[in-house]
């Protein structure tokens, strides 16, 4: 696991972008997986900038979201489908129907849900993940005490997610879902390269329990010590509580100017 402290979420926003940008280089078809909520957003904001200049182009590519509340109506701004596509995808050049989303809508949510791995599969696999973390240590809406070889399935939220997620409900907690659909911890875990990106004090416990806590249900990002390939992308204040800090810093001065993310 590989963690770079960086000054703000611009400079993370701008590295996230070059992994981004380096895979499509290498791989146009490149499948990417698409964490919504605050924290991904500089990276979205920089690849439409990127796009716009001619820099990237996603018409190859292809994209998986990670959740989706159940029950909210299509029309729903909040709905993760749609804030999906305001973020991001209608400001790149992803062809039509290119990026999927878990159905919360789905009549029998199983099968959507088997319908959603199953995708996956086809398309090869994601490429590399997105992802932000909860404050409770979620991934994706794998909430604590979720099964570490999980696939997408429902999830009900925790009071705490929920008051978390309240400010897109104008403030309301009564007003956000209580059930998700998302990707589970074992499908996220089949990404080739993860990168996570956190920033902020209120996601200091939750960092320091991913890069250095020991890999427990309790904090369902700790599984992501077992990936091959994942890069932790955080700002000062959400590296507040890591004991190696000063280390993990050296080392990302010292890197070989070849080694990418
Ligand atoms: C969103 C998602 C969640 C968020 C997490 C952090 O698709 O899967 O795990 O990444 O709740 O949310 P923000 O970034 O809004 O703090």
């Amino acid at each position: 696991m590989e963690v770079v402290i960086l000054r703000n979420s611009a400079e993370i926003g701008g590295l996230a972008a070059d992994a981004v940008c380096s895979l499509l280089r290498r791989r146009p078809a490149g499948v990417l997986g698409l964490a919504t909520g605050s924290s991904p957003l500089p990276i979205y904001d920089e690849l439409a900038a990127r796009c716009a200049a001619g820099d990237v182009s996603f018409a190859r590519a292809r994209g998986f979201t990670l959740d989706e509340y159940v029950g909210l109506p299509a029309d729903h701004p909040e709905r993760y489908r749609t804030v999906i596509d305001r973020v991001f995808v209608s400001r790149v050049d992803f062809a039509p129907d290119a990026v999927a989303a878990p159905d919360g809508l789905a009549t029998d949510i199983p099968a959507a849900c088997a319908r959603y791995e199953a995708a996956i599969r086809e398309a090869g696999g994601i490429d590399l993940q997105i992802l932000g973390i909860g404050t409770d240590g979620h991934i994706g809406f794998n909430e604590p005490g979720s099964s570490l070889a999980s696939r997408t399935r429902i999830k009900t939220l925790t009071e705490q997610t929920r008051l978390d997620n309240a400010r897109f409900f104008d403030d309301d907690p009564d007003a956000v879902p209580t059930h998700c659909l998302t990707q589970g911890l074992g499908t996220i875990m089949g990404a080739r390269h993860v990168v996570l990106v956190a920033t902020g004090r209120g996601k200091a416990e939750a960092v320091h329990h991913l890069v250095e806590g020991s890999v427990s249900a309790m904090w369902p990002a700790t599984i992501l010590q077992h990936h091959p390939h994942v890069t932790v992308l955080v700002d000062g204040a959400a590296a507040q509580r890591l004991q190696l800090a000063d280390y993990y810093r050296e080392t990302y001065r010292m890197k070989p100017a070849w080694q990418e993310i």
